[in-house]
């Protein structure tokens, strides 16, 4: 608390720090330095968007509503402070979830909690993404049944999710599937600091033109704020 006040104080409101973290660095550096901060502070629920068990759950429904066993591997991109993952840890089998995310502090957090929940033998794999891009290259030569990124790409700028589009048929085979949420718009908006709307024509096109195909599956996702599902696959081999 004293922390918080000491920052407000500091920088006049939290939208001025955050504002003040984006001019001095990169987008994603800015991003993961407040999401850092946040966790650091005790914010650890809300430091990833809040609604703890709601979202937690609704994630993991749905997952295992479109056939995730516990013999699966699943990749959870910008795992955040485990919201999902503590819920996949426990359904999936030893080695069977990894997460990974920028934000150092919300990786140490999330090794915590998998202690505190006496889920360490299931022995989820918990990485720092330290050079921030969606590269793919720490997973090489693995390939993932599930992968999800839950209000993750509602935070990536247009080049972000092009790299991710570029690369990550190459953790992934004719049988993946990769869910991802977004906020969608009539036209692309990056409509506040750390935010961005799309258009689904947009993920369409990008999924396109990396060899995948891509359905809008948002009507059996019910976020409570509105976010979309979609779910890619690799196109089917002639
Ligand atoms: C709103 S939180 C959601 C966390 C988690 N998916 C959940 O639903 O609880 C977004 C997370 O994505 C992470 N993130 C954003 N961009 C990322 C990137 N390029 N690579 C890895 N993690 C990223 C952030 O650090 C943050 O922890």
């Amino acid at each position: 608390m004293k922390k918080l006040i000491k920052r407000i104080l500091n920088w006049g409101s939290p939208e001025k720090y955050v504002r003040k973290l984006h001019e001095n660095k990169s987008y994603l550096d800015a991003y993961a330095d407040h999401t850092d901060t946040r966790v650091a502070e005790g914010d650890v629920e809300k430091a990833i968007g809040g609604s703890w068990e709601e979202m937690g759950k609704l994630q993991f429904d749905f997952l295992v509503k479109k056939g995730l066993e516990p013999q699966h591997k699943m990749l959870d991109i910008g795992c955040g402070t485990l919201r999902g993952g503590r819920h996949f840890i426990k359904h999936l089998g030893s080695k069977g979830y990894t997460g990974f995310d920028i934000s150092a502090k919300a990786i140490e957090h999330g090794k915590k909690l998998v202690e505190k929940e006496g889920l360490s033998d299931k022995k989820p794999e918990l990485l720092i993404s330290k050079d921030k891009n969606l590269k793919f290259k720490e997973f090489n030569g693995r390939e993932f049944d599930f992968i999800f990124a839950q209000s993750v790409l509602t935070h990536l700028p247009p080049e972000s999710i092009e790299e991710l589009f570029e690369n990550i048929g190459n953790i992934m085979n004719q049988e993946s599937v990769f869910y991802f949420t977004y906020f969608e718009g009539d036209r692309y908006e990056h409509f506040s600091i750390e935010d961005f709307r799309y258009p689904f024509s947009h993920f369409e096109s990008v999924a396109c033109d990396h060899g995948f195909t891509i359905e809008n599956c948002s009507h059996e996702y019910q976020h409570k704020i509105g976010q979309k599902m979609a779910a890619v696959k690799k196109k089917t081999e002639e």
